[in-house]
């Protein structure tokens, strides 16, 4: 039983499997494409939403060293994302890297957290989007009925229209096909970025130095340890729970890690690219590299521009330049803001519709989901399925509560990739890498040391809820995935696995 639990999927198999017509997705990104892609994700909530909450809570100025230590995090994780991806390029992410190098119950538990990652994420910027919409109709002097505008707005019953809607008209625009949202994503990417610019460029006229006065604010103390709010380290050693000072820099990198979230996906649209091997190590660096110059800018500027404590936490780039006496540019960058969140919830939908498919296409989810729309050739059953559900989680949920969750299961993720990457070092010397991951294991390991690092920063209830998703994921696995596996059929079947005629591309 137990090596059943760990048997793996071969490298040739995945890429063989992909080959299947009725299973195929269409090739057609470039490197820039997939930096595009990245950087549409990976710019979103995080940096619009979260940096003012963080600047007032815990960080202050020193939100841009949060920013630094989550962009290292991520910039480890990536070198292994960036090995794994470039060597196994096949939808599903950390999903399918798992499979091919833990064995099959590893990868049905990355491929569940992932799901959780996705879904729950997807779900966030669509509440954070309709947020920015609801002030930019507010401005025209339209107003949403209580009800009908989420449930922190409403004292009974609020159901999240915006958010839901968006989600719905994304599902669509993902079922009729790939190339049109590609290109829509490469506009919107583009306004979103020189929106960004606008607050460095145009802040940084409006900096008073007296404003990083202190850079890092003095601890502060807050309520009793023993609280489930509290970050698990601190729970976990009895120390008391502070905001500020320097281990308030890390609760901040653990939070706006959020913001980072989607480097990863890059990498799910590995099956979809022309030359995944030299592309793909370049798509995800590169947007990753991007965005954390970015984001260490924007906080800076803001961060100069109005008093941490003062920040708004629902808009604060936009609002700094209000208190700043500019209301023309709050307006420019609310709008943008709204714009450029429309791809961030279109590509974390995208990334969890083919890791879905992914699993489906393995057995372990019924293979319903995993044939293909026979004139769009995208997997529009899992598409639509997920769409619906994310909908509704949207218009019930708030935003808040979600993000951290969001985080641990990224986090998780990056743990299981880095540990594969040194795995199959030894099990797959063989394989080609176009990318190899520099130091192994030292860099793996280092990797594994941070994002658990951050992990232990998050509040114990956070994990409680994690480990809550992950036991459901344990009993679908052993009451389905088991048994109905791909891998468990074929070892039943009298002839072994014939390597197919690709696999001379990896082996
Ligand atoms: N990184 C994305 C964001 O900040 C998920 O919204």
């Amino acid at each position: 039983m137990s090596s059943a639990l760990f048997r793996t999927k071969n490298v040739e198999q995945s890429i063989q499997d992909t080959e299947e017509p009725e299973h195929a997705l269409r090739k057609s990104l470039s490197a820039l494409d997939l930096t595009v892609f990245g950087v549409g994700v990976i710019i979103g909530t995080g940096i619009f939403v979260l940096t003012g909450q963080v600047a007032r809570n815990n960080a202050g100025p020193a939100v841009a060293l949060a920013f630094v230590v989550a962009g290292v995090v991520c910039a480890l994780a990536a070198l292994c994302y960036a090995e794994f991806a470039s060597t196994v390029p096949v939808a599903g992410s950390a999903y399918t890297f798992s499979y091919a190098s833990l064995g099959e119950l590893p990868a049905w538990i990355i491929g569940w957290d992932l799901v959780l990652e996705f879904a729950l994420g997807t779900a966030v910027v669509a509440v954070g989007w309709s947020g920015y919409i609801r002030s930019l109709l507010d401005n025209a002097g339209w107003h949403l009925p209580a009800y009908l505008a989420g449930r922190d707005n409403a004292s009974g019953f609020g159901f999240d229209i915006l958010a839901a809607a968006l989600v719905l008209g994304l599902t669509a625009i993902l079922v009729l096909g790939m190339k049109l949202s590609a290109r829509i994503t490469s506009i919107v990417v583009a306004i979103k970025v020189a929106v960004v610019l606008v607050v460095i460029i145009a802040g940084a006229f409006f900096i008073k130095g007296g404003n990083y006065q202190p850079f890092i604010p003095k601890p502060q103390s807050v309520a009793a340890a023993g609280n489930l709010k509290a970050p698990l380290i601190q729970l976990m050693f009895g120390w008391a729970p502070a905001n500020f000072g320097v281990m308030g820099i890390f609760t901040a990198a653990s939070v706006v890690f959020f913001a980072f979230i989607g480097f990863d996906i890059v990498a799910t649209a590995a099956e979809e690219t022309r030359n995944p091997q030299r592309d793909m190590p370049r798509g995800i660096l590169g947007s990753l590299f991007i965005c954390t110059v970015l984001y260490v800018a924007v906080s800076v500027v803001v961060t100069g521009m109005q008093k941490y404590s003062r920040l708004s936490i629902e808009a604060p780039l936009a609002d700094a330049f209000k208190a700043t006496g500019h209301p023309g540019y709050a307006g420019v960058i609310s709008f943008g803001a709204a714009i450029g969140l429309t791809t961030v919830c279109m590509i974390l939908l995208l990334g969890q519709t083919r890791v879905f498919f992914a699993m489906s296409r393995d057995g372990l989810l019924p293979r319903f989901f995993s044939r293909v729309h026979p004139r769009f050739k995208t997997p529009h059953r899992p598409t639509i399925l997920l769409g619906v559900v994310i909908a509704v989680v949207a218009g019930f949920t708030s935003l808040s509560e979600l993000a951290e969750l969001v985080n641990i299961g990224t986090l998780f993720a990056f743990v299981v990739v880095a540990i594969s990457v040194i795995i199959l070092r030894r099990t797959r010397p063989d394989l080609p890498r176009a990318f190899r991951t520099p130091l192994v294991p030292v860099l793996p390991i280092l990797s594994v040391c941070a994002s658990l690092w951050l992990m232990l920063n998050l509040p114990a209830e956070t994990w409680l809820r994690f480990a809550i998703w992950m036991v459901i994921g344990f009993l679908v696995y052993f009451f389905y995935g088991r048994t109905h596996s791909r891998l468990a059929q074929r070892a039943t079947e009298p002839a072994g696995e014939v390597p197919g005629p690709q696999s001379g591309n990896v082996a």
